[in-house]
């Protein structure tokens, strides 16, 4: 259950429009950065609301809130970017900026960081 004792990291976080809003905080940190002009390029608006909407249902899902992946895996979804390791060091500090905008505790903060970091080997291609 998602209440009582042992409440997901979804609950604690405050739920979805917590988790939405981490996630809209941290890629509008990557918009911003000049470094990460590459991913943005030859991409309809149209594409790049469904990625958003991909990574909210997937941080939704895996913190045990009520939402549904049904996207690709992170290594063939990825598979190709020629994603630095640099890029990853980023790509970590602008998701704990945003949990930190919003005010995450430090243990759901770690949880969330250790969620992106269970797919480092599957995203970065390049060291
Ligand atoms: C340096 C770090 C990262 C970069 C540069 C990056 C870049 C991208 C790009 C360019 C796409 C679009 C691919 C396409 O449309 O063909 C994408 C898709 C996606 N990314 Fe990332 N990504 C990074 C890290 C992450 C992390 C940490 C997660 C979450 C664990 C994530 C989750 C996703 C998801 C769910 C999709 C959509 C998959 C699909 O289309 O089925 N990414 N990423």
């Amino acid at each position: 259950m998602a209440s009582g004792e042992n409440p997901t990291l979804y609950r604690r976080m405050g739920g979805y429009d917590v988790i939405a809003g981490v996630i809209d905080d941290f890629l509008g940190r990557f918009r911003s950065d000049p470094k990460f002009a590459r991913f943005g390029m030859g991409r309809s608006l149209d594409s790049i609301q469904r990625a958003r909407q991909l990574i909210v249902d997937q941080m939704c899902a895996l913190a045990g809130g009520p939402c549904l992946y049904a996207g690709r895996d992170m290594k063939t979804s990825h598979a190709g970017l020629a994603i630095t390791e640099a890029e990853w060091r980023a790509n970590m500090e602008y998701a704990a900026a945003a949990l930190d905008k919003f005010g995450i505790g430090a243990r759901e903060k770690e949880e969330f960081l250790e969620i992106f970091r269970k797919y480092k080997n599957d995203i970065v291609e390049k060291p």
